[in-house]
C-alpha cells in the first residue's frame, strides 16, 4: 500500500486529470454480490489499479484547475493516520480528553494566526470547533439562530423568520435553509453585480431588511462570503453587519476558500468587522494543507449552539460534564461521533509553521497573478472578474462584434476541448449573465486520503461514486434487504458521517413530502414518534428540521409494539424510527 502511494504521488501527472470513463464502466465490471471468502491483499490492489484509478479525477494532480483546490500536505497525511490509528470517538471530554483539548488549542492557534478577537478563542469567551463541512457550519449556527428567534416570536412563528445572503452565496445555503425549516418564501438572494465585483451592497441589503420588517416578517439569519465560489468574491463585513445588528441577526461569515489567505496581513483586511459577527467558518481542506473534511468554525457565544444542540442522555453523564468545567463538543455539532481531525492541523501547523503556510498562500496567488498577466497579454482573451485570491475568471472573447451567445457557445467549446484531453480539468461559472471558465488550484484510511478525491458528483470522481453503489449493494445483499433498497432494484445507498445526519436527510424528505400534500405553513401540526429508547439525536434532528418540540413522541417502551394507537387522528405522521 504504501509503495502504491509513492507511486502514485510520483507518477500522478501521466494519469488523465479528469477520468474519462462513461457512466457506469465501474458498476458493470464489478460482481454483484461480496465474496464469501477472503480475497488476498494483492488481487484487491490489483483491482485498485485497473479498475479504481482509470475512474478517478485525480484532485491532486498539478493539471488539475478545477472548482477550488483540495489540499494535502505529508505533515496532514501523518496527523490522519494517527487519527485513524487511535480511532477516537471524543464526543464528551471523557470520551478522549486529549482530542477535545488539542482540538480547543488547535482552534485558538488558528484563531490567532487569523487575528481574531479573543471574542472567538477558548482563552477568551467564545471558542471554536471543527465540523465536516461548511454545510454543517452553516446548519448548527442558523439553528441556533433559528431557536434563539423562536424565543422572542413564540414556536408557531417559524414562518415570520427570514434570512439573508447574496445571489453569490454558495448553494448549499438554501439548502440548508430548507433542512432547517426556513419556508423558501423567506430566503432572500439578493442581487449583486460585476461592478461591485459581485459583492454584496450595505444599502441593498439593509432595503430588503426594512421592506421585510415594515411586512411583520423578522431577519433571524445574514450568510455573508469571504470568498465566493464562483468569482471569490468579498462581502464588506463591517457595514454590513452594523445593518444585520440593527436588527438583532445572526452574522455568519463563509469564508471556506479564501479565508486562509486572511493568515496574510496583506489579507487580513477582508476580516475587518469581524468583531460585529456571530459566527465564522473556514475549511483548511481547501487551501490550509488539511485533507478533506475538516471545516473550522468559531463563534462568540458557545452557549447559542450548546443550548440548542445539548443532549443529555444518561449513559453519557460524567461527573466532568456535570461541573460545567470542560468542552463537549457533541454540544456544539449535530452528529455525536466526531474524528480526531485536529491532529491534522496540529501537524501542519507545527511542521510547517505559520511563516511557510503564508509562504504556501503566496506562492499559489503569485501563480494565478502569473496566469492573468497571461490571459491579459493575450488579445483574444480577456479578464471577466478582478482576480483576488487564487482563482482566475477569463473568457475567450475573440471580437467584440461577436453576440454573446456566440461567445457563449466558443467558450463552451473550447473547456470541452481542453477537459477532453485529459491534461487539464478546468470548471465554468455563470455570473451577471456571463458565461465564464475559471482556473484555481495552483499547488505547489490511506488510500482514501491518497486520492483526496471530492466525489460531489459522479465527474468530480466516477470511481468513488460508482465503487460506492456496488458496495452499498453488497451490504445490501449480505442483509438480504429486498433490492428495493438497492441500485440493482428500484432503491440505493449512500454513506454519510453519522446516524444522526441518516435520520436528518430522511426526516427532511418525509416533512417536505407530507407538507406538500397540506399547507407549508402546517409544520407545527407534523409529529414525529420513536420509543423512549431511540438514540437520544433524534431529538436534535427533530429540533433542527422545525419539528416542534412538543409533537416528538417518546413512546414508553412497554407499549411500543402497540406503537400505532399513539398515533393521534388529528396530526400527520412524518417518521416512526424503529
Ligand atoms: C464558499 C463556499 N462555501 C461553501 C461551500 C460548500 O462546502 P461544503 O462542501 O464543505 O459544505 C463551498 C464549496 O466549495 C464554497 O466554496
Amino acid at each position: 500500500m504504501v509503495d502504491f502511494i509513492a507511486d502514485y504521488f510520483q507518477n500522478i501527472e501521466s494519469y488523465p486529470v479528469l477520468s474519462q470513463v462513461q457512466p457506469g464502466y465501474l458498476r458493470a465490471n464489478l460482481p454483484e454480490n461480496p465474496p464469501d471468502r477472503p480475497e488476498p491483499f494483492e488481487t484487491i490492489m490489483n483491482d485498485v489499479q485497473t479498475q479504481i484509478v482509470p475512474g478517478m479525477t485525480h484532485w491532486l494532480s498539478p493539471n488539475f484547475f478545477a472548482f477550488f483546490p483540495s489540499t494535502v500536505s505529508t505533515a496532514g497525511f501523518l496527523g490522519e493516520m494517527l487519527c485513524t490509528c487511535f480511532n477516537s470517538v471524543g464526543f464528551n471530554w471523557l470520551a478522549s480528553p486529549a482530542a477535545t483539548e488539542l482540538e480547543m488549542t488547535v482552534m485558538d492557534w488558528l484563531a490567532d494566526m487569523l487575528k481574531l478577537p479573543e471574542l472567538f478563542m477558548f482563552k477568551g469567551s467564545g471558542g471554536g470547533v471543527i465540523q465536516n463541512t461548511t454545510t454543517e457550519a452553516i446548519l448548527v449556527t442558523l439553528v441556533a439562530a433559528k431557536n434563539k428567534a423562536l424565543t422572542g416570536v413564540g414556536a408557531d412563528g417559524v414562518n415570520k423568520l427570514v434570512v439573508y445572503g447574496s445571489d453569490q452565496t454558495h448553494s448549499t445555503f438554501a439548502k440548508v435553509c430548507k433542512i432547517a425549516g426556513i419556508s423558501a418564501r423567506n430566503i432572500r438572494s439578493i442581487p449583486t453585480t460585476l461592478a461591485s465585483e459581485f459583492s454584496l451592497s450595505p444599502f441593498e441589503l439593509r432595503t430588503v431588511v426594512e421592506a421585510d420588517v415594515a411586512a411583520g416578517l423578522v431577519p433571524v439569519y445574514l450568510c455573508l462570503n469571504l470568498g465566493t465560489t464562483s468569482t471569490t468574491a468579498v462581502d464588506p463585513i463591517e457595514p454590513l453587519a452594523r445593518v444585520a445588528k440593527e436588527h438583532g441577526m445572526w452574522v455568519h461569515v463563509d469564508a471556506a476558500y479564501a479565508g486562509s489567505a486572511c493568515i496574510c496581513p496583506e489579507f487580513r483586511h477582508h476580516l475587518n468587522g469581524i468583531e460585529r459577527v456571530d459566527s465564522l467558518s473556514l475549511s483548511p481542506h481547501k487551501w490550509l494543507l488539511s485533507f478533506l473534511d475538516c471545516c473550522c468554525l468559531w463563534v462568540q457565544n458557545p452557549d447559542a449552539l450548546v443550548k440548542t444542540l445539548s443532549t443529555d442522555p444518561e449513559y453519557l453523564k460524567n461527573k466532568q460534564s456535570e461541573s460545567d468545567s470542560v468542552v463537549d463538543f457533541k454540544d456544539w455539532q449535530l452528529g455525536t461521533g466526531r474524528r480526531f481531525k485536529s491532529l491534522r492541523l496540529w501537524f501542519i501547523l507545527r511542521a510547517y509553521g505559520v511563516i511557510n503556510l503564508q509562504a504556501h498562500i503566496r506562492s499559489d496567488v503569485r501563480m494565478a497573478k502569473m496566469f492573468e498577466e497571461f490571459v491579459r497579454s493575450d488579445p483574444r482573451f480577456e479578464i471577466v472578474v478582478p482576480r483576488q485570491f487564487g482563482l482566475v475568471c477569463f473568457r475567450l472573447n475573440p471580437d467584440e462584434d461577436y453576440g454573446s451567445d456566440c461567445i457563449e457557445m466558443l467558450n463552451r467549446k473550447l473547456l470541452d476541448w481542453v477537459n477532453s484531453t485529459g491534461r487539464v480539468y478546468m470548471t465554468h461559472t455563470k455570473v451577471g449573465g456571463v458565461y465564464v471558465l475559471s482556473t484555481a488550484g495552483f499547488l505547489g484510511e490511506m488510500l482514501c486520503n491518497c486520492f483526496n478525491s471530492v466525489g460531489f458528483n459522479w465527474l468530480a470522481s466516477p470511481a468513488a461514486t460508482e465503487l460506492e453503489m456496488t458496495i452499498m449493494d453488497w451490504l445490501a445483499d449480505m442483509l438480504k434487504l429486498p433490492k428495493s433498497f438497492m441500485f440493482q432494484g428500484s432503491g440505493g445507498g449512500v454513506i454519510q458521517n453519522t446516524t444522526s445526519e441518516a435520520i436528518l436527510v430522511t426526516l427532511v424528505v418525509a416533512r417536505d413530502k407530507v407538507l406538500t400534500g397540506i399547507d407549508a405553513d402546517s409544520v407545527n401540526m407534523l409529529v414525529v414518534y420513536g420509543s423512549d429508547q431511540t438514540y437520544f439525536t433524534f431529538a436534535k434532528v427533530c429540533k433542527t428540521v422545525g419539528i416542534s418540540a412538543r409533537n416528538i413522541r417518546s413512546i414508553p417502551t412497554r407499549v411500543v409494539f402497540n406503537i400505532l394507537e399513539a398515533l393521534s387522528e388529528n396530526s400527520k405522521v412524518v417518521a416512526i424510527i424503529v
